[in-house]
């Protein structure tokens, strides 16, 4: 009796009905699976990193307190003041706190059809719509983009590289896009396989934060500096922004862990170097590898960043159930709106030599 007076009382929030809450996906299953489905770095993170948090373990009884020192390596190292800077508590953070910091249920959030699903968590946190532009083939494609803003429009989040696909969108694009964007709207360029980019056409966001007051940038260490377990990222954008966040972010939102390994992790770009390196050779050599089955159904999508997205001639999910049974988790993108397809983590070369052979059976299979 007494339950069920209190169910009745305790109504959830109408607009956070639809939201399913994330689900990370199945990992290993054998002890020898390798988990290819997350865009990790398969190398792991710096050795300097791993004797910064043995040192910083001896510290973990007082709260976090090292927010200005990190605030400072990551503005020197990206060329800024301090006051453009913002930790987050992973880059996933960072979004959330744009959409508490600047949404009203009224606004829009935009952004492109096959993308990152916490630009729409962003928008569905608030109760604001979500609107998204089609793709030019897997790519953004900034002038249909443009074409879709509103009055409404609040926040638009362009992921380059996009994950799923793997493409970028060009500087020129980039600059095109933002003289069309009214100064109300803010651009959220998410960063989080930057380092992994070698085009001579990527954007340089940070050289443009002068001219767009609008702009923000969000980059992170899950990915190529291989800190995702410790939850790590970062927004640069103008001073007036990185206030707002400040404004809605908890007090101790960064962890003491994370924030000695960002620093450690800065002072070691050869791990970083070798890193993409690594990815670079090996994402060579798994476009190379899929070229063998186009004459089977099977296609992929052209990546600049860590991972390769794979049209397959039967559903992602079969895939993944026959790769799983083999020891290798791959990412099924029937969420993405791809049922048809999986994404791969560009690892080490044995990792690649895995997931080749179990794909060749796979293909032997059907
Ligand atoms: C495009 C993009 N942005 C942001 C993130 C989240 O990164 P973080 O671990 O910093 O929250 C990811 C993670 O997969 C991503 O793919």
């Amino acid at each position: 009796m007494v339950q069920s007076q209190i169910i009745l009382v305790m109504k959830f929030k109408k607009h956070l009905e639809s939201i399913v809450p994330y689900s990370p996906g199945k990992s290993g299953g054998r002890s020898d699976a390798i988990k290819l489905s997350s865009n990790e770095n398969l190398a792991g993170c710096s050795p300097q990193v791993q004797a910064a948090l043995q040192t910083a373990v001896a510290h973990i009884a007082y709260y976090p307190n090292q927010t200005h020192a990190l605030v400072a390596a990551i503005a020197k190292h990206v060329g800024v003041s301090e006051d453009h800077v913002m930790v987050g508590n992973g880059s996933d953070e960072l979004i959330t706190l744009l959409a508490m910091g600047y949404l009203e249920p009224q606004h829009t959030v935009l952004s492109a059809e096959q993308t990152f699903s916490q630009y729409q968590f962003a928008a569905q946190l608030i109760g604001a719509r979500y609107a998204v532009s089609s793709m030019v083939g897997d790519s953004y494609d900034l002038d249909a983009m443009a074409d879709q803003i509103t009055d409404s429009t609040r926040l638009v989040f362009i992921a380059n590289p996009n994950n799923p696909t793997g493409t970028m969108v060009t500087e020129s694009a980039v600059i095109r896009f933002l003289n069309r964007v009214p100064s109300s709207c803010l651009v959220v360029l998410d960063e989080a396989y930057y380092e992994y980019v070698e085009r001579s056409d990527y954007p340089n966001g940070v050289a443009m934060l002068s001219q767009f007051s609008n702009l923000v940038i969000t980059r992170t260490f899950s990915k190529a500096y291989g800190l995702a377990g410790l939850r790590l990222g970062y927004a640069i954008a103008s001073p007036d922004i990185i206030r707002v966040l400040n404004v809605v972010k908890q007090p101790f939102h960064v962890n003491a862990l994370a924030m000695r390994a960002g620093l450690a992790a800065l002072g070691d770009p050869a791990f970083i170097r070798e890193s993409v390196a690594t990815v670079s050779e090996q994402r060579q050599r798994t476009m190379a590898f899929l070229d063998g089955f186009k004459n089977r159904g099977v296609s992929y999508t052209d990546s600049v960043a860590n991972f390769v997205l794979i049209d397959l001639p039967m559903t992602g999910q079969a895939a993944f159930d026959y790769l799983y049974q083999r020891g290798i988790v791959v990412r099924d993108l029937a969420s993405f709106g791809r049922p048809q397809a999986i994404r791969v983590t560009v690892g080490l070369p044995k990792h690649m030599d895995r997931f080749f052979s179990a794909f060749l059976e796979l293909m032997r299979s059907i």
